[in-house]
């Protein structure tokens, strides 16, 4: 199902338990929270939930725009300067690995010039552009449910939801050392496109 408001805070318990080596993972609950809610809010982005008892044991977070971040860093450009401002003293796996991520800087002040710009025109309404190739950013299922088949029934529900909006192709990328993220990825059809240091991108057809 579609992620929900009231899913937000379970999603970020979630992905902080599931992506401890990366770093989103170690950005703290309220940043998660905030990242996660481009998925409930947006119209290019989208998020799916898988749930048992009323809790999230699994979810993908996907997006078909190349900019799904824009709105995201203009709303919260304070909150996430501070934020990160206060991992950074807080956590050594951030200080090890942000100089990596310095282009979300670049990319946050451009998203903050062009938007103020565009707000004087009118309320910008973001759309699914169908030139783009949605893609795939995160997808996790809680350890204690893994092997039933959870990942395979939520990327069934992305590609379908996709497939319907007239998309041909969907996309993602996996780190090198991801073995069972890899593993999964190629017994659920998705097919390897190109591999560098950092990363394996895969495509699934429609
Ligand atoms: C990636 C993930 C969603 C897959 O869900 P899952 O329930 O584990 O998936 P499955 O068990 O159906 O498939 C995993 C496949 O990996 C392989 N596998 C299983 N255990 C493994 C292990 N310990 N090491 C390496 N490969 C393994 C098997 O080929 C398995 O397929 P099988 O069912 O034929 O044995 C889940 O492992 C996860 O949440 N991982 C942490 C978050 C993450 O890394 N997400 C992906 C990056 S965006």
């Amino acid at each position: 199902m579609h992620l929900q408001s009231q899913d937000i805070p379970l999603v970020a318990r979630l992905y902080k338990r599931s992506f401890q080596n990366h770093f989103l993972g170690h950005m703290g609950y309220k940043f998660l929270e905030l990242f996660i809610s481009e998925f409930v809010k947006s119209d290019a982005n989208f998020g799916y939930a898988a749930k048992y008892k009323n809790e999230v044991i699994g979810f993908i977070l996907a997006t078909t725009s190349d900019n799904p971040f824009r709105e995201f860093y203009r709303d919260n450009f304070m909150m996430l300067v501070y934020l990160t401002i206060s991992r950074f003293l807080k956590d050594s796996f951030i200080r090890r690995h942000i100089t990596k991520r310095l282009g979300h800087v670049h990319v946050a002040l451009k998203a903050l010039f062009s938007f103020s710009v565009k707000d004087n025109n009118s309320g910008e309404k973001r759309e699914v552009c169908l030139s783009q190739q949605p893609r795939l950013l995160a997808l996790a299922v809680d350890r204690s449910y893994r092997g039933l088949g959870i990942a395979n029934e939520l990327t069934a529900e992305f590609c379908k939801e996709m497939k319907e909006l007239g998309f041909k192709k969907v996309g993602l990328s996996a780190l090198p050392w991801n073995q069972r993220a890899i593993s999964f990825y190629i017994k659920d059809g998705w097919k390897k496109e190109g591999a560098s240091e950092a990363s394996i991108s895969f495509s699934r057809l429609l």
